[in-house]
C-alpha cells in the first residue's frame, strides 16, 4: 500500500510516500480502507520526536481516519465488513490501510459523510469532553473561545452552545471572526494585531465569562485569566501560539478560579497508561450525542481544506501559518502526482 513514511524524528518536509506492507490485523483489529485522514496540530511535533508520546521508528503518522471496514478479527463486535466507520488510531492514517483496536472504532450514522466525520470525532469530542466533563459548562454561562475558527475551536463554539451556554469568541483575522459568528458565536474580536487585554476588555467589559475554552496559550491565556468571574475555569486545551502562559496564582485566589487542563488523548488510548477500554462507554456516548446533535442540526462540521496525501508538507504549513479554517483532511489514496492539485481544493464532504 501507499503510505507517507517517517524514517527519522527531524523536519516533516523529508518524509516520502513509499510503498510498504498493509499492517497485520492484531487480536480485537479492525483493517480500515482508508477514505480520509485528519491532519492535526501535533503532526509536526510527532515528527520532529518532541511530541508528549514517541513512536517507534520507521511510523506512518495519521490519528486519525473515516473509511470502510475491510476485516475484522475473530470476536469484533464493534463494527462488522463493509461498515462505514470513524476510527482514532494514534498513528498510521496517511496509508490506503489502517488498523484500529476495536474499541476506538466507530460505525458511522448514514446521515454522516466521510468529511463531516473527521471534524465530529476528534475535535468535537475533545471540545465536548473538555466542556461538558471537565469544565462542566452550565445552561446560561458564558463561554469565551479562543482560535474560535479553528478546527477545536469551531467544535467548542458548537458544542458549547448545543449545552446551553451564551458564546463569544476571538479569531485572528475579520473572516475568520465572521465564520465564528456563523458558528453560533455572539460576539467575535480579531486578536490577530491587538493588544490581548484590550481584547479581553472588548469582549467581557464587565469580567463575567465563565468558562474560558483555550487551545491557544501564550499572552492570550494570560489576559483571558482576566475576564473571568470569581469561580471561572480557564481550560488549557492546547499551545498552538508554541508559548506556555506565564498564569500568576495570585489572580487564582483572588477570584477563586480554576486553571483545569484537558487531554482527549487520554480517553482513547494516547498516554502512557492505554485507558482506551476504561473509557470507551464514555466516549461512546460522547459521540452518540454529537452524533445526535448533528442530525438535530445543532452542528456545522467543516471541512475548509483537503488536499491529496503528497502535498502533505504543504497542508501542514498551511495548518501551522494560520490560512486554515475547521478540519484539514488528507486523501491517502490519491494520485502521487501534485501536478493536477491547486492551491486549496475546494471541501469535500462527500461519502
Ligand atoms: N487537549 C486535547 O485533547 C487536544 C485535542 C485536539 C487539539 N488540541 C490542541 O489544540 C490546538 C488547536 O488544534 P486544532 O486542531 O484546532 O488546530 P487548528 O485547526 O490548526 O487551529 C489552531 C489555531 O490556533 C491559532 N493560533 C494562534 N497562534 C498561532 C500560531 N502562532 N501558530 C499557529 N496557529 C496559531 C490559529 O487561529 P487564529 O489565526 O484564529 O489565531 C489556528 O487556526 C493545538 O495546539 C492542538 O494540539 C488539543
Amino acid at each position: 500500500m501507499r503510505a507517507l513514511v517517517c524514517h527519522r524524528f527531524g523536519d516533516y518536509h523529508d518524509l516520502r510516500i513509499e510503498q510498504v506492507a498493509p499492517p497485520s490485523l492484531p487480536p480485537g483489529g479492525v483493517r480500515i480502507a482508508i477514505h480520509a485522514a485528519s491532519l492535526s496540530f501535533s503532526i509536526k511535533l510527532l515528527i520532529a520526536g518532541k511530541y508528549q508520546l514517541k513512536p517507534e521508528l520507521p511510523f506512518i503518522p495519521g490519528a486519525e481516519v473515516v473509511g470502510r471496514v475491510l476485516e475484522t478479527a475473530p470476536g469484533v463486535s464493534a463494527c462488522r465488513p463493509g461498515q462505514r466507520v470513524l476510527a482514532l488510531i494514534g498513528e498510521g492514517g496517511y496509508a490506503e490501510q489502517a488498523v484500529s483496536l476495536e474499541s476506538t472504532v466507530y460505525p458511522l450514522p448514514d446521515a454522516v459523510a466521510f468529511g463531516e466525520a473527521l471534524h465530529l470525532g476528534l475535535s468535537y469530542l475533545t471540545a465536548y469532553g473538555a466542556l461538558a466533563w471537565r469544565a462542566r459548562l452550565a445552561v446560561g454561562e458564558t463561554l469565551l473561545v479562543l482560535a474560535a475558527a479553528g478546527g477545536v475551536g469551531l467544535a467548542a463554539l458548537e458544542v458549547g452552545r448545543a449545552l446551553g451556554a451564551r458564546v463569544i469568541a476571538a479569531a485572528g483575522g475579520a473572516e475568520k471572526c465572521a465564520l465564528a459568528r456563523d458558528h453560533g458565536a455572539a460576539l467575535c474580536v480579531d486578536y490577530r494585531a491587538a493588544d490581548p487585554r484590550e481584547v479581553m476588555r472588548t469582549l467581557a467589559p464587565q469580567q463575567d465569562v465563565d468558562v474560558v475554552f483555550d487551545p491557544v496559550g501564550g499572552a492570550m491565556s494570560e489576559a483571558a485569566l482576566r475576564c473571568l468571574r470569581p469561580g471561572g475555569r480557564l481550560l488549557a486545551v492546547g499551545f498552538a501560539s508554541g508559548v506556555m502562559p506565564q498564569l500568576q496564582p495570585n489572580i487564582l485566589l483572588v477570584k477563586n478560579l480554576s486553571l483545569q487542563g484537558f487531554n482527549f488523548g487520554a480517553y482513547i488510548g494516547w498516554s502512557p497508561v492505554d485507558q482506551r477500554k476504561r473509557y470507551e462507554p464514555q466516549v461512546r456516548a460522547a459521540l452518540a450525542q454529537i452524533f445526535a446533535w448533528q442530525a438535530q442540526g445543532k452542528l456545522s462540521p467543516l471541512v475548509g481544506q483537503s488536499y491529496p496525501l503528497a502535498r502533505f508538507a504543504e497542508a501542514l504549513e498551511a495548518l501551522h501559518q494560520r490560512n486554515t479554517v475547521g478540519k484539514v483532511i488528507l486523501h491517502p489514496a490519491d494520485t502521487m502526482s501534485t501536478a493536477a492539485s491547486a492551491a486549496i481544493d475546494p471541501p469535500t464532504l462527500e461519502s
